[in-house]
């Protein structure tokens, strides 16, 4: 996605296309945007309503009290690709009368009519990534969608007076005779007020509702002529960032913002270079189909991220994502990494550098990340010590076997990484330990050389962050496990000159369960997400000329507090049912049979 060469490739290619294609060439997905319903609308009609695209997800739990919104930025992003990001003054909001707010909400709105690829956005604040998204594909009709995001972490950059702050906003967007699709963009901020004005008091931020004390952008500084993330281009690359944190800190935690794009969008999909190169393919994107993102702090691995293959809504087949979007799309995961073991380290007032890299990676990832900080309100000083730190390296195999353009690929990898430190802050002396432990498989099959690609993926992550008080005998433990899933068959059953008829089968798969004790208790949650796709479409010069797709998806969300359950499908942008229940059954508030869970918290 979002490659200003896209549309001069396509020009190119529109000149190679009337060559024969060679009757066996692997058969690449890529992105794409439709032509359906393009017929203008006479003027006799009314015009139909545009049609209003979601992403499933459970609804933000907000306080009765009556918000203080505020609209942050008005845009209509026409010819933005490779310009600098769109920019807004932000004032806290001084006006409101109350000072408290239980929960801040973004609210990002859209609308855009015609023709136009999904695109990439960011949302900054004082270059802390406040939201990662793409945009939905529009039709000759319109459309409107509508993203909420809860961002109530980020309420030390949100609140924080005198200083004004600048908001960014990168979409970069083409626009001309073919991609006419201009995104008519508001932001608009909502602050909740609490119920009771609450006096802060200097408490231990690791129980949950305690958000940072200050947040660190890790980011490109403006101005710039694009986003303010680091952009990735290949294996080697390492972007870095210099830093300096007030010396009585005593958290910190990294939180990433991971997106790939063009030669990598599709990662999961990547054929082994083995493969490529035997059978000539020059063309194709490959590396295999392993990706990490890799976390650095002065030169030490602090963290990694196995990412969520998030389809945008170009991808694969634009149809299935209409109007319910595909997991993650409209709003990216973001990943976080404590660091509070390496605190010690960056204590000395001094700069220190994260540096950010992708194991195999191609053009291009963006990246860039929020470093959230906790300080000692009763010490100018705080101290710690690195006590353990085990970056075991990657196990990776390939197992493959192929004959011309068909094969199978097995591909494996295994990575702990461990660390442990204390600091001593008003609070005692505090040791902090991190353990990640991930799990990869994909198969890969090839087979009508070349023609159909069945990819079959799962990664298991376990992040698992465990405090020691000096005054308590029991730990806080704040355990998450996920499973990432992926099935996408994709397979083309006609090729001609000027096109291809494809179809494709995908399924995606969200899978998170969390444990947590605080002083407060212990709670846990369960989310099962999941969406199948079924699509077929022909599409030639790279536009989507016919097809149809079908989506359902299944959201599943339980905790100690409440319960979401969700259950929706579509076919040819009409939804054909929606079940949505809100009340917990208290048999089915435990696990979802999710078969991971290899160990519980362990409480002393
Ligand atoms: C912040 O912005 C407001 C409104 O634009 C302005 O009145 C105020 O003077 C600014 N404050 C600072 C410190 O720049
Ligand atoms: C990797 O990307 C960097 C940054 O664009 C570039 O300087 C370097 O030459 C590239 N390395 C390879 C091996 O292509
Ligand atoms: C790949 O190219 C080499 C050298 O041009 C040639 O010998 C070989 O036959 C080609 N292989 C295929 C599968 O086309
Ligand atoms: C804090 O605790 C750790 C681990 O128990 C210990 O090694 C360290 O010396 C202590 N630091 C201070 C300043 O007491
Ligand atoms: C990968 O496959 C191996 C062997 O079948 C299995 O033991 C492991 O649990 C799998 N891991 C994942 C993440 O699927
Ligand atoms: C690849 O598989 C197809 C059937 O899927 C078969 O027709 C073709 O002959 C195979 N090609 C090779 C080189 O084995
Ligand atoms: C694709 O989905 C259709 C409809 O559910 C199903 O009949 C077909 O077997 C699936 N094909 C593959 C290869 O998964
Ligand atoms: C999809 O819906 C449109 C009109 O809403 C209709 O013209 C078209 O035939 C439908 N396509 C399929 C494959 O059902």
């Amino acid at each position: 996605m979002d490659n200003t060469f896209l549309t001069l490739f396509l020009f190119l290619l529109l000149s190679f296309l009337h060559r024969p294609i060679s009757a066996s060439k692997f058969h690449k997905i890529n992105q794409l945007n439709t032509d359906l319903l393009s017929q203008p609308t006479s003027s006799h009609h009314t015009s139909p309503s545009p049609t209003k695209y979601f992403e499933v997800t459970k609804p933000i739990k907000l306080p009765k009290t009556k918000p203080f919104s505020y609209n942050v930025l008005h845009h209509d992003f026409g010819s933005t690709y490779g310009k600098s990001p769109v920019l807004a003054n932000y004032t806290p909001p001084f006006n409101c009368p109350s000072k408290k707010f239980s929960k801040i909400v973004l609210e990002w709105k859209a609308t855009c009519k015609g023709r136009q690829f999904d695109r990439i956005f960011g949302v900054w604040l004082g270059g802390v990534e406040l939201l990662r998204s793409c945009t939905a594909e529009p039709r000759p009709t319109g459309i409107v969608w509508r993203v909420e995001k809860d961002i109530t972490r980020y309420s030390s950059i949100l609140l924080s007076s005198p200083q004004n702050q600048t908001l960014a906003v990168y979409l970069g967007n083409i626009v001309d005779k073919t991609y006419t699709g201009v995104y008519h963009v508001d932001i608009t901020i909502h602050f909740y007020p609490s119920h009771h004005d609450t006096k802060k008091f200097n408490s231990l931020a690791f129980g949950s509702g305690f958000h940072a004390d200050l947040i660190l952008p890790i980011s490109r500084n403006l101005p710039l002529n694009d986003g303010l993330w680091f952009q990735i281009q290949n294996s080697t690359d390492v972007a870095l960032k210099e830093f300096t944190v007030p010396q009585n800190a005593y958290r910190a935690v990294l939180e990433v913002y991971v997106s790939f794009h063009e030669n990598d969008e599709f990662w999961y999909s990547n054929p082994p270079n083995e493969y490529l190169a035997v059978n000539n393919l020059t063309d194709i994107p490959g590396n295999g189909p392993f990706r990490e993102v890799v976390v650095t702090l002065d030169e030490k691995v602090v963290g990694s991220v196995w990412p969520f293959t998030v389809i945008y809504t170009g991808g694969v087949n634009p149809l299935l994502w209409r109007p319910i979007t595909g997991i993650g799309s409209f709003d990216l995961p973001s990943y976080d990494i404590e660091i509070t073991p390496f605190l010690g380290t960056l204590l000395d007032g001094k700069p220190h550098l994260l540096g950010f890299s992708v194991k195999n990676a191609l053009n291009v990832w963006f990246i860039d990340a929020n470093l959230h900080i906790w300080l000692d309100a009763e010490s100018s000083r705080t101290e710690g010590q690195l006590l353990n730190h085990i970056d075991k390296p990657l196990a990776q195999s390939l197992v493959y076997d192929f004959n011309g353009l068909n094969g199978t690929f097995l591909t494996r990898a295994k990575k702990s990484i461990l660390s442990s430190g204390w600091v001593r802050s008003s609070f005692g002396n505090i040791t902090t330990s991190l353990v990640q432990d991930f799990d990869y498989n994909n198969s890969m099959v090839m087979g009508k050389n070349g023609d159909k690609q069945t990819v079959n993926q799962l990664i298991f992550f376990n992040n698992r962050v465990q405090v020691k008080l000096p005054s308590s005998i029991l730990d806080l433990v704040d355990d998450t496990y996920r499973k990432f899933s992926i099935y996408l068959d994709t397979d083309e059953i006609e090729k001609d000159i000027d096109g291809y008829l494809l179809v494709t089968n995908v399924s995606l798969g969200f899978d998170e369960e969390k444990y947590k004790s605080e002083d407060s208790g212990f709670s846990n949650s369960f989310l099962n997400n999941v969406q199948d796709g079924q699509g077929t479409m022909v599409v030639k010069n790279n536009l989507v000329v016919s097809g149809v797709g079908e989506t359902q998806q299944s959201y599943k969300y339980s905790s100690n507090e409440n319960c979401y359950f969700r259950k929706v499908g579509c076919s040819n942008y009409t939804i054909l049912y929606d079940e949505v229940k809100n009340s917990c059954n208290k048999r089915s508030n435990s696990r979802f049979g999710l078969n991971f869970i290899r160990k519980l918290p362990v409480m002393l």
